[in-house]
């Protein structure tokens, strides 16, 4: 638009779109969303196909590579993950020195950043080889990076991964492993857990993963950008909202105080945590299988009080024209932290658990980023609203 311009002197036109609400930043063939219909879709496959028969490795190749893999492609993949889980030493000193109360997502995006000191090559962004090593060692210690977190702020030894296990059982190992003895894991919540992790895994241009692409534009190595996206997940708007949401419910705290709490909402004190989207103008679909997911989890944990508090807030808020008129729905955040809570972590961790699996989604647009021939450094323009130029008036005349 800047070269249609009437004269040299024109500045030409420039479009002004905050927060990008209209505006595609690239080409992606990864994930298809219809916001008004609730459609999520990686590569084309929808995503409660995936949830009910797929598993979170081969949805991370899937995303990467654009087909299902065969026997021998997922094995191949899964060998190359997991033969990285293991951190360097030194990263497990680095990581003692956070403080004790640490929150575990600032410990999680330091910690990948830091990584890229460890592997200096991986700033050769431009070899396909290279960033598949790299693409597969942050998708294998993301979960190690997280574990640890965890159980730094609990003030609690270091269990080292074990790869016979397979990848949601290995994390859960090394988050709640507590003797020598084996931990057993229970096949129903090890389950739940990669149906999580496969809902989380991407979601288009969202803001995290607009961070990765933008960082990843000035070809830095993918553990500098990809810790640029978790911080943007971090914030209570994005990947945060999930904890924001078990705050919400414990300071409603019971069903009787619902309409209080709408009330306030409405006349703009706070927001309904876990509802809206920028994009799904209808029920989320993760969400509806998060529910689902969410009966299945409390059958073996037994029931979460919360789940009656949070069923009581959505069905109020449905009905409700505020919410009607906006379009606001739950979305991923609003049931996944009763399901994380029922798995036993505390609220902190709940961000570091959307972290893990959206690592597949990061590393698989940044992968893309690097093949189009169309991507440039991102550098948006703006509108300046400032003084022009003036003369500098020194200090006594002020
Ligand atoms: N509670 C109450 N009102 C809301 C909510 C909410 N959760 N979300 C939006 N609104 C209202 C806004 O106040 C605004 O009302 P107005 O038109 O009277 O001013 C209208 O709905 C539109 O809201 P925007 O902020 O313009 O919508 P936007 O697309 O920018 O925001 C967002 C989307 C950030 C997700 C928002 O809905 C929100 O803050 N939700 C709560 C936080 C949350 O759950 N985040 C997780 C999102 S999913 C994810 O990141 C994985």
């Amino acid at each position: 638009l800047r070269t249609i311009k009437v004269s040299d002197d024109d500045f030409g036109l420039m479009t002004y779109d905050p927060a990008f609400t209209n505006t595609a930043s690239c080409r992606s063939a990864i994930t298809y969303i219809d916001g008004d219909k609730g459609v999520l879709e990686y590569r084309g496959y929808p995503i409660e196909q995936l949830a009910e028969k797929s598993t979170y490795l081969e949805v991370a190749y899937l995303l990467m590579f654009g087909e299902l893999p065969t026997t021998a492609q997922l094995q191949d993949w899964e060998q190359g993950i997991l033969k990285h889980t293991l951190l360097h030493e030194n990263i497990k000193h680095l990581m003692r020195g956070f403080r004790y109360d640490a929150h575990p997502m600032g410990v999680f995006l330091s910690t990948v950043g830091a990584l890229s000191t460890f592997y200096p090559d991986a700033k050769n962004v431009s070899d396909a080889n290279v960033r598949l090593e790299h693409i597969q060692k942050l998708i294998a210690k993301s979960p190690t990076i997280a574990a640890y977190a965890y159980r730094h702020s609990k003030g609690l030894f270091y269990v080292y991964p074990d790869n016979n296990l397979n990848f949601a059982g290995n994390f859960l190992n090394m988050l709640f492993k507590m003797t020598e003895a084996k931990f057993e894991v229970n096949p129903i919540l090890e389950r739940a857990l990669d149906i999580l992790f496969i809902l989380h895994a991407d979601h288009e241009q969202n803001c995290g993963t607009n961070a990765m692409r933008a960082i990843g534009s000035s070809e830095v190595d993918p553990y500098s950008a990809l810790a640029g996206a978790a911080a943007a997940l971090y914030g209570p708007l994005h990947g945060g909202a999930n904890e924001a949401v078990l705050t919400m419910l414990r300071h409603i705290g019971s069903k009787a105080n619902v309409p209080d709490f709408i009330a306030k909402v409405k006349k703009g004190e706070g927001r309904l945590m876990g509802f809206g989207h920028r994009v799904y103008k209808s029920y989320d679909p993760r969400a509806r299988i998060i529910k689902k997911a969410a009966y299945d989890v409390f059958e073996v944990t037994g029931t979460n009080p919360l789940l009656d508090l949070a069923l009581e807030l959505e069905k109020i808020a449905l009905e409700d024209e505020y919410f009607v008129k906006r379009k606001l729905y739950p979305n991923v955040d609003f049931y996944s932290g009763l399901i994380y809570q029922a798995l036993g972590f505390s609220p902190e961790m709940f961000t570091v658990l959307f972290a893990i699996p959206r690592t597949a989604g990061w590393v698989a647009q940044w992968d893309e980023l690097h093949r189009d021939p169309d991507q440039k450094i991102a550098r948006p323009r703006q509108i300046y609203t400032g003084y022009r130029t003036r003369d500098y008036i020194p200090m006594d005349k002020r």
